[in-house]
C-alpha cells in the first residue's frame, strides 16, 4: 500500500484506494493521490478518464475548473479547454494534457502509471 495505492508487483496498474465506481459522480472532477502524484479522474458516460491534476499551462488544478457542455474540462484560470479522454486541447492554444490510460474492474478504478515514473 502506497498513499492509498495498492500497486501490484511487476505491474504498473495503480487501483485507486477509496473511491469506488458507484461512488463516482457522472462528471465530477474529482482528484486523487496514486504513488505520490497529483491526477484527475472523471466519469463520463461509463467510461473512466484520468489525467495530470495540474494544467499544463500555468500548473493550476484543474479539478477546481468544471466541464463544458461538451464535456471537457474548462480550466479555472485562463479558460483553456481539454479533451479528458485523450488530453486534446480543444481551445487551440497547443498545450496537452497527460492523460493516463485506465480500467475499471467491477467496481475498482485502475489507472496505468507507465514504469513507476511519471
Ligand atoms: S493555467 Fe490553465 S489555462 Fe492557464
Amino acid at each position: 500500500m502506497d498513499n492509498g495505492v495498492i500497486q501490484k508487483p511487476g505491474f504498473d496498474w495503480y487501483r485507486i484506494e477509496n473511491e469506488t465506481w458507484s461512488s463516482l459522480n457522472e462528471n465530477e472532477l474529482k482528484e486523487v493521490s496514486i504513488a505520490g502524484k497529483q491526477i484527475g479522474i472523471l466519469k463520463q458516460k461509463e467510461k473512466l478518464h484520468a489525467f495530470a491534476a495540474n494544467c499544463p499551462h500555468a500548473g493550476v488544478p484543474l479539478c477546481s475548473g468544471w466541464l463544458d457542455a461538451q464535456g471537457r474540462i474548462v480550466c479555472p484560470k485562463h479558460k483553456f479547454r481539454f479533451d479528458p479522454a485523450n488530453g486534446r486541447n480543444t481551445s487551440g492554444e497547443g498545450y496537452k494534457l497527460y492523460t493516463y490510460a485506465s480500467v475499471v474492474r467491477g467496481n475498482e478504478l485502475w489507472v496505468y502509471m507507465s514504469g513507476g515514473t511519471f
